[in-house]
């Protein structure tokens, strides 16, 4: 996404030095990012730290800048307004609309939307001051985030707990997005599957699910109703996408066939197992029954991708992906285009994969073929931006 003024507020709690990553995180993403920080935060954390790594001057008092109308002015030139941690105090003021301090009065000078990741002690998240005042919050139409559940700062553990950073910085994102698949059922699957041996072993691949994270979560900030198939996925999944966690081929393949009754849009991003071993065996293998050589037989696994297009409902537009070795351009196009024809399905996303490109990565670099084998777009960069124009196409 193009960069964007994010206002940051941190307020006075333990968690205010998580703030750190949210700022961090907003920064190294392109955004141009102002703290506005209460007395209360610099407590928790100090000044310098939250200028150096935001990249701005840091501002606090309501009584300095007053020549240029400083407590409006931020306010006014914010598209989005981010508040981490947000203490029950902050809460309260802001469902009080109270500007005693230059947060209070950027919150209410501005237009942006507010998206708010709430900290405290479990007491005070469940006390009905904060309930109701949370609720104020949410009819105005503020994003509340969290809190997480988890060890709090004492011994003491439940919700209260700051959201992830990364998270926070997601969620709050997804708000400026435009709603261009609102209402749309999308159903994404992701990950690698592992086909069983026995009790512990299984055959597998090294897809880490994060393509296919990244398209359900992209979907899901557009606006979509998303289902996730993942297959051993090694990275987290954002609240805003339902997961149903599957491990081999044949229980991806249920779930696949059966979720993709409601969905209008389904991408097959998996990493499915062709075969599978024959029989899985009830113990664990042992070599001095195999001896110096072990022979496994695998049979057949079914084609998901090929049969959801075989059997598509009217309307419904089926995207498969083609993780190949194949580094020549023209040749990988060439194995694209052979697949889609084979497989039947609307789009293919193409991508190289080898011993150090593709899998686990940060980045990927896809080209995309339509059922006539005509490339409709080419994208390179981190994950995220490739879902977004992946999604592009099919919007
Ligand atoms: N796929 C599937 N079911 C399988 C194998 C693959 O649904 N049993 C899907 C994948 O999710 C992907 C697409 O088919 O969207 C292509 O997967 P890929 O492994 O590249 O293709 P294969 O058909 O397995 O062809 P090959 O491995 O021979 O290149």
């Amino acid at each position: 996404m193009s960069p964007v003024n994010v206002v940051v507020g941190v307020t006075g709690g333990i968690a205010a030095y998580k703030a750190v990553g949210v700022i961090r995180s907003l920064v190294l993403a392109g955004h141009d990012v102002h703290v506005v920080a209460t007395e209360a935060a610099l407590r928790f954390v100090g000044k310098p730290t939250l200028e150096a790594i935001s990249r701005n001057v840091v501002n606090t008092d309501l009584y300095e800048g007053v020549a240029e109308v400083r407590h409006v002015a931020i306010g006014q030139a914010a598209d989005l307004i981010i508040v981490a941690p947000a203490t029950a105090n902050t809460i309260a003021k802001l469902a009080a609309g109270i500007a005693d301090d230059l947060l209070g009065n950027t919150i209410l000078a501005s237009r942006a939307p507010i998206v708010i990741a709430p900290a405290m002690h479990t007491e005070m998240w469940q006390n009905p001051a904060t309930v109701a005042n949370v609720a104020v919050l949410r009819s105005r139409g503020i994003t509340i985030i969290g809190p997480a559940t988890g060890q709090l700062t004492g011994a003491d553990s439940g919700p209260g707990r700051l959201e992830e950073p990364e998270r926070i910085v997601a969620e709050a994102l997804a708000v400026l997005r435009p709603k261009d698949f609102a209402g749309r059922r999308v159903l994404v699957s992701a990950g690698g599957t592992r086909e069983p041996l026995d009790p512990v072993r299984y055959i597998g691949n090294r897809s880490s699910g994060k393509q296919g994270v990244a398209l359900a979560t992209a979907a899901a900030a557009r606006g979509a109703v998303v289902t996730l198939i993942g297959a051993n996925l090694e990275v987290a999944v954002p609240s805003s996408v339902t997961l149903i966690a599957v491990s081999s081929t044949l229980e991806l393949a249920e779930a696949t066939t059966r979720e993709s009754a409601e969905a209008q849009l389904v991408i097959m991003a998996a990493a499915v197992a062709d075969y599978r071993p024959e029989d899985v065996q009830p113990t664990k293998i042992k070599k001095d029954q195999q001896g110096e050589r072990m022979t496994l037989e695998l049979v057949r696994n079914p084609d998901v991708l090929a049969t959801l297009a075989a059997t598509r409902r009217a309307g419904q537009v089926i995207v498969g992906f083609a993780a190949e070795t194949e580094s020549d351009p023209t040749a990988l196009l060439e194995l694209g285009r052979a697949k889609i024809a084979r497989k039947g399905s609307d789009y293919l996303v193409l991508n190289t994969v080898g011993w150090t490109e593709g899998f686990a990565t940060e980045e990927n670099t896809v080209v995309v073929v339509d059922r006539a084998g005509a490339i409709v777009m080419e994208a390179s960069g981190s994950k995220a931006s490739v879902a977004d124009r992946i999604l592009d196409v099919l919007a």
